[in-house]
């Protein structure tokens, strides 16, 4: 069964486009070999991601990036079936925010979106791309090293409601 993990994080350190570019194409292969396709947004703090595959695959994948000390206040936004990928086309790409206009970047975006066109307005996944893109301003900074919400499930849960007006939901069967 094919299904989705959404999540979002900060970046710990600085990172050099060289090292963010290394580790993507070395996430992308590793991805492919297990048929998890995604997206990965960037802003230059904080990093959204989309994976999808089969549900073990997803979570496998999504089991090592939780424990990768390159990012932190990771926040899971979704899980869930899925109807069909939303990312076909590569293991993972990067979606680098900052080489677009505030006026383009949802455009350009939704042209990576490998989902029949009339699917495209109406499906969850696009809409929390959207808001992640639309509504990154808002966020508030946080310190690393601080108290993370990773560990606290309410807080957690409250988090992910608050900014981006995202529910966490269980796996659930969706109609086709
Ligand atoms: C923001 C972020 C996203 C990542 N995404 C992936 C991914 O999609 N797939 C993957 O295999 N590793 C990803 N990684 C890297 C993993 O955390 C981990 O370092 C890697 O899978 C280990 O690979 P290795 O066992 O070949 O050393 C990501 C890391 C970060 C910081």
């Amino acid at each position: 069964m094919l299904s989705t993990i959404i999540y979002r994080s900060q970046l710990t350190s600085c990172v050099s486009p060289e090292r963010l570019q290394a580790l993507v194409d070395h996430a992308s292969s590793k991805n492919l070999a297990i048929q998890v396709t995604g997206i990965l947004l960037f802003d230059g703090q904080h990093f959204f991601q989309v994976l999808e595959g089969t549900m073990e695959a997803v979570l496998d994948v999504y089991q090592r990036i939780s424990e990768d000390d390159r990012h932190f206040n990771l926040i899971e936004l979704m899980r869930d079936y899925a109807p069909a990928r939303r990312f076909g086309h590569a293991g993972m790409e990067l979606f680098d925010l900052r080489g677009y206009q505030n006026s383009s970047v949802v455009d350009a975006l939704l042209n990576r979106v490998t989902l029949d066109a009339n699917r495209v307005k109406g499906d969850r996944v696009v809409k929390f791309l959207r808001s992640f893109v639309e509504g990154r301003d808002k966020e508030i900074p946080r310190r690393h090293g601080s108290w993370s919400p990773r560990h606290n499930p309410t807080f957690r849960y409250l988090i992910a409601l608050r900014p981006t007006r995202i529910v966490h939901l269980p796996f659930s069967r969706l109609s086709m």
